[in-house]
């Protein structure tokens, strides 16, 4: 019998194969209509052929779906590009980037475990720790993200993670994963790193010891600001606790963003190669700007760990800050005079963003943690999109060009 008649054509074998190849090719399941393009399951539940089929499946007897808030064949396609592509057993979606670092803490933490987190993370992650983990009993000390010994001296017995952006968001800080990972480890510890800026294709967390790596993928995953997801991944064992809080407490991801996701994916390297180059372009017409106190960004050969993000990253990503002469009215200003950029939280789009992280993103912190996460007033976040980088420039300089 051919292999057409039989309704099954193999899915070619990816053994070896590369992110650009991944990120088009992994994790595809065809049903018997053979599409080319993944199919989308907006369905709440599956039928069974029997009671007894139903209770097998219940009892996890008999692999199969029950019901979209466990398992979604479009979501399954989802979680399993992204863990090909990010080098790790399994992925579990999540409805949102805050639902997916939600899960981890939920699923791997208990009351009387102690946290260590960078200061320079996602606003938001920082009050989920202090406000809501804290409640909890779980207890977070937060350090800053290059100092090693900070790191090594909030260590406790009942340390159990650590957690970290890198680059972090907004001042694109580099850790060193392979130095954090030993030190957690040493402490029986997890290292969970945030890889929301670099995305799989310019960074591998867990191929310098990470054991857990987090995405929201509102951000580049998507590209295009369509959708809100996150995923989490890491081995199967951490994996099926993480399953199991999202299957008893539910922010799961729908099947409709599962396949915008995987439609993101497919064009994630070029996207990220151009992201790269736009931001670096830009970055380098920043510096010669009078206007500007201090430019935020990897990829400029002075930037502090530009060496280390060389050795982790194939790429700077296309998110830069600056620091504006004038404080926030400047700030504001260069904002409002921009007219290609918009103004929003979001990064990661094909569209450039610019973004004031003091009084929106990293808005709940108080004065004192924005001083020492360096969330100063006149702090610009630019996300470079795909635009024409000359435009980008132009829009950039007309705006500064009207600041009194
Ligand atoms: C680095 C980083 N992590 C996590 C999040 C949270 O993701 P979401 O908005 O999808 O919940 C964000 C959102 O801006 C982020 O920038």
């Amino acid at each position: 019998m051919s292999k057409r008649q039989n309704n099954e054509i193999p899915h070619p074998d990816l053994t070896g194969a590369r992110p650009e190849t991944l990120a088009v090719r992994a994790g595809q399941h065809r049903t018997a209509e053979l599409e080319h393009s993944e199919a989308i399951f907006p369905t709440s539940s599956f039928v069974y052929n029997s009671a007894a089929q139903a209770a097998a499946r219940f009892a996890g007897d008999e692999p199969g779906n029950i019901y979209s808030r466990f398992t979604n064949p479009t979501v399954q396609m989802f979680e399993e590009r992204i863990a090909a592509l990010e080098g790790g057993e399994r992925a579990v979606a999540t409805s949102s980037g805050m639902a997916a670092v939600l899960a981890t803490m939920m699923a791997l933490l208990q009351q009387g475990d102690h946290v260590i987190c960078s200061r320079g993370v996602f606003g938001t992650t920082t009050v989920l720790m202090q406000k809501y983990m804290a409640r909890f009993g779980v207890e977070t000390t937060f350090v800053d993200l290059t100092d090693m010994a900070q790191w090594r001296d909030a260590l406790r017995p009942e340390t159990r993670m650590l957690f970290l952006e890198t680059p972090s968001n907004p001042l694109c800080e580099v850790a060193d994963i392979s130095a954090l990972a030993e030190l957690a480890h040493s402490n029986e510890a997890l290292l969970a790193v945030d890889n929301c800026f670099c995305t799989p294709v310019l960074q591998q967390p867990f191929r310098f010891g990470a054991d857990l790596v987090i995405h929201s993928a509102t951000k580049y995953l998507d590209g295009q600001g369509r959708c809100v997801g996150g995923v989490v991944v890491g081995s199967d064992l951490l994996m099926e606790e993480v399953y199991g809080f999202l299957r008893s407490a539910g922010p799961t991801m729908s099947p409709f963003n599962a396949w915008v996701f995987l439609k993101g994916l497919e064009t994630l390297s070029l996207r990220m190669k151009t992201h790269s180059e736009n931001a670096s372009q830009v970055a380098a017409w920043l510096r010669q700007r009078p206007e500007i106190a201090q430019v935020f960004f990897a990829g400029l050969e002075d930037h502090p760990q530009h060496e280390l993000a060389n050795r982790q990253q194939s790429g700077p990503s296309g998110v830069l800050s600056f620091l504006v002469h004038g404080g926030r009215e400047a700030a504001w200003q260069f904002i409002d005079g921009l007219n290609l950029f918009s103004i929003t939280a979001n990064l990661g789009d094909a569209k450039s963003t610019v973004t004031h992280p003091a009084t929106t993103t990293h808005g709940r912190l108080s004065d004192e943690e924005k001083v020492k996460g360096g969330i100063a007033e006149n702090l610009v976040r630019l996300s470079i999109g795909l635009e024409s980088p000359e435009d980008l420039i132009d829009d950039l300089q007309q705006s500064f060009d009207r600041i009194q």
